[in-house]
């Protein structure tokens, strides 16, 4: 295991086995750079533990300027993974509530890198419902956690609050330092976003598709290892990481981007796909004539999603599309799964008062051919992670 993480020490009796921690640390080659809490320097001295890291030792804002070339800004992004060990009840309740009173919880707030907290304290202490409090307001944000464990505690109490031992404490780093993604080796192709289907070199047909979802889809399933491939529509979004942005403008050209891309192990249509588009678009911008009206004759478009779910050597071996309605949505939405030929449907109602198009929330009715579920209505990252999951669980229950 290599890496580089930042061990941040709070002031608990456990802190004399932060120094076994940096110890098994050093010998799987991974650089330990420290940061004690005042109270920390109470129980292990910054001297011990700047010889066992072989590097700097922080400990205030102060001490940071004076000996390091970095700034808390840069030293809190420098690492893959910061570490809280031993995170007292104390330490959790200020990073739960955002506080930066000095140089471990500034580095805490100021960073972008997960953070495992191995947490140790009093088993009163620990159940507290402030603690349990803050405990899942971490948990919620992102923050993993090792332990505490159940056991004997150095004030002779019982349960528990007891510090994980250092072993399981750096297995836990090393599944943080490289986090098994399912995903790895599937090619995910996904369309997201309108279609602007042109009258004219200045004007076109479109729709309210914002792309979030099609885009929260994506870094979802890359954040899950998938090699990600995102034809889109115009939208006003950012390419999500570690996604292959292939930015198209009509549905002709989405349809061929999308022939392109393959094969895939698995095909997600979420793009609001024009259905029709114009039979004759102008070269040049067509005139306004006074009293004139205009009626513009339009042609079938590719459906994509029907055409990707046909039989044939490139057929992904998951199929997904999305169906939005304004009515009779689980009808409709059982006989768009039959009619496109797609293996899962997530259906969505976009009538009335749900504010889906351009919302950052989504309400699912989850098809796969056997069941119907109701997702509640939840966040589109959480409907994209939620499906990202399901398609791992797919994947690792069919060989390859
Ligand atoms: O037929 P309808 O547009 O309601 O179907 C919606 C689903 O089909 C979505 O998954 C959408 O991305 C896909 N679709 C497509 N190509 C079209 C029309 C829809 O891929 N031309």
């Amino acid at each position: 295991m290599a890496g580089r993480i930042i061990l941040i020490i709070g002031g608990g009796i456990a802190a004399y086995k932060a120094l076994e921690l940096i110890r098994l640390l050093r010998k799987r080659d991974v650089a330990v750079e420290c940061v004690l809490t005042d109270s920390a320097t109470h129980f292990v001295t910054p001297l011990s533990v700047q010889a066992l890291s072989g590097a700097p030792v922080h400990t205030t804002l102060l001490s940071l300027a004076e000996d390091s070339q970095m700034d808390h800004i840069a030293l809190s992004r420098s690492a893959d993974l910061l570490v809280v060990c031993p995170a007292t009840a104390n330490l959790m309740a200020r990073m739960a509530n955002g506080l930066a009173d000095d140089l471990a919880t500034t580095l805490l707030l100021a960073t972008d890198t997960p953070v495992l907290i191995a947490p140790a304290m009093n088993v009163r202490m620990w159940k507290h419902p402030a603690t349990q409090e803050n405990y899942r307001r971490l948990r919620e944000r992102g923050c993993d956690f090792v332990g505490p464990e159940d056991g004997e505690m150095a004030c002779g109490e019982f349960g528990p609050g007891r510090l994980s031992a250092p072993e399981t404490i750096v297995e836990a780093i090393e599944s943080a330092l490289s986090p098994h993604k399912p995903l790895t080796g599937r090619h995910v192709l996904i369309t997201a976003g309108p279609t602007h289907e042109p009258i004219d070199p200045v004007r076109f047909i479109a729709n309210h598709s914002s792309g979030k979802q099609g885009y929260a889809i994506a870094e979802a399933c890359a954040a899950l290892g998938a090699q990600v491939t995102l034809v889109s529509g115009p939208t006003a979004l950012p390419c999500p990481k570690g996604v292959t942005l292939v930015p198209v403008l009509t549905a002709s050209d989405m349809m061929a981007a999308c022939e392109k891309a393959l094969p895939a192990d698995c095909v997600i249509c979420a793009a609001a796909v024009g259905d029709w588009r114009v039979a004759q678009s102008s070269e040049q911008k067509r005139k306004k004539q006074p009293g004139e009206t205009v009626s513009l004759a339009l042609v079938e478009n590719p459906d994509i999603l029907a055409t990707l779910s046909r039989p044939g050597p490139h057929r992904a071996s998951l199929v997904i599309g999305f169906a939005a309605e304004t009515e009779s949505l689980e009808q409709h939405a059982k006989a768009k799964l039959a009619r496109k030929g797609c293996d899962w449907l997530l259906a969505n109602d976009v009538g009335g008062e749900s504010a889906v198009f351009g919302g950052d929330r989504n309400r699912i009715l989850f098809l796969n051919g056997e069941t119907v579920e109701t997702w509640p209505d939840m966040p589109k990252a959480e409907v994209a992670s939620l499906l990202a999951t399901r398609l791992a669980a797919h994947f690792s229950s069919t060989s390859r």
